[in-house]
């Protein structure tokens, strides 16, 4: 058990060089999350340095599928037994991106060729995959190519009756996809200034997307934006993009139906908690740790929103300290 001083403790973070996202940090002046005590564990660590969990989902079963940019690969997590399998390697990609449900126990699976050394992907290369988990023998299919696409990563869908839809962040473009999962048409669904990479910065803007109520949320990871945008059925905007939050890197989050949200920072090692009202503070972790170092995403139990689970990089691109890296893992956060 970790128990949060109920003290203000503010943690104020110098600028820093990051050697692959070449970025400056703004000033990270947020104060730890003291609402509730958290338990941390780790649920699994894959065995070698270099691997990369991207993206994450939990099954109905609550085991937990991971994403892989280091390997065209799917795995499967028990978080009882603490033991990962293999459920299937794409091929002609390097790497496995989002992934979200699109139904009971089916989803939908992004791959693409991403060159980990420099995190630069292949345009053309991106294919969205549906991966049925219904029966013994995971049945995977094609949904389409989308050729144009620069960098897909985060994955939500959008479920309206006759017009569902995969919304897929676009992370090099700064623009939303949507792509109906039947009929394979996919075109531009959001395209805002706000999801563009930041001038100047590693080419890499909106990055997680989730869909609450009439809300599309999304991050934008170099402009250090968490925002939203009202749709209509078929994605397109039907409001003004807002901002929530600012002032941290952002990668994949969670978000409870209240507008709760937890928000991987990546190279800043934290999970940072977010109200409806727009306040941010520290939920796990800190600069110099380990505990959730090169967070990249975050999933929700299935039995409830006391238990996110954190997905990590390893921290392989921005070492912790500037030196410590390990394996990709995740981690298991319950509040009380
Ligand atoms: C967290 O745990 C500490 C120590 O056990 C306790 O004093 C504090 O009241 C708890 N805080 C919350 C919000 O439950
Ligand atoms: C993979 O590449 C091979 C050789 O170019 C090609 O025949 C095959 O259709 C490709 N498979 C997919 C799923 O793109
Ligand atoms: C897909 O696009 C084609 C060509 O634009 C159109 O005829 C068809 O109705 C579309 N299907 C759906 C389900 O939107
Ligand atoms: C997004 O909108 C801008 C401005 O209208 C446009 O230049 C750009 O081509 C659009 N991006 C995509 C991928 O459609
Ligand atoms: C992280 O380590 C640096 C260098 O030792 C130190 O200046 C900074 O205060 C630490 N930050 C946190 C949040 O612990
Ligand atoms: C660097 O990180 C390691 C591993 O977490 C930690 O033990 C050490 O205290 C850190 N050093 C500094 C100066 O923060």
């Amino acid at each position: 058990m970790r128990s949060i001083s109920l003290f203000f403790i503010s943690c104020f973070v110098a600028l820093l060089a990051l050697p692959s996202f070449g970025l400056e940090l703004l000033n990270l002046d947020i104060e730890i999350d003291s609402s509730t005590n958290q338990s941390v564990s780790t649920v699994y660590q894959f065995p070698n340095v270099g691997s990369w969990i991207e993206g994450i989902a939990v099954r109905p079963n609550g085991n937990i599928l991971v994403t892989r940019t280091d390997t065209p690969e799917l795995w499967s997590i028990d978080p009882n037994s603490h033991t990962a399998s293999l459920v299937y390697t794409f091929p002609n990609v390097t790497s496995t991106v989002g992934i979200t449900a699109i139904g009971n126990d089916v989803y939908a699976v992004g791959t693409g060729i991403i060159d980990l050394s420099t995190t630069v992907a292949t345009t053309g290369s991106f294919v969205i995959w549906k991966v049925d988990l219904t029966s013994d023998t995971p049945q995977v299919t094609t949904i389409k190519a989308i050729p144009e696409a620069g960098s897909l990563d985060g994955m939500a869908y959008l479920d309206r009756g006759l017009n569902t839809n995969l919304l897929i962040a676009d992370t090099l473009e700064g623009v939303i996809w949507r792509l109906n999962p039947q009929s394979g048409n996919y075109s531009v669904a959001l395209n805002d200034s706000s999801m563009l990479p930041a001038e100047g910065s590693a080419p890499i803007g909106v990055n997680g997307v989730r869909v609450v109520g009439n809300y599309v949320y999304y991050t934008s990871s170099t402009q250090q934006k968490f925002c939203r945008v009202a749709v209509a059925d078929d994605g397109s905007a039907a409001g003004p993009f807002e901002v929530i939050a600012t002032g941290f890197f952002q990668d994949g989050f969670a978000i409870a139906p209240d507008g709760t949200a937890y928000i991987a920072t990546h190279p800043q090692n934290t999970v940072v908690k977010v109200t409806p009202q727009g306040e941010a503070s520290v939920y796990a972790g800190n600069l110099n740790s380990t505990e959730v170092a090169g967070s990249t995403d975050v999933q929700f139990g299935n039995c409830g929103y006391q238990v996110i689970y954190v997905a990590t990089n390893g921290a392989q691109d921005s070492p912790v300290n500037g030196t410590f890296t390990e394996p990709a893992k995740v981690v298991m956060i319950e509040s009380s």
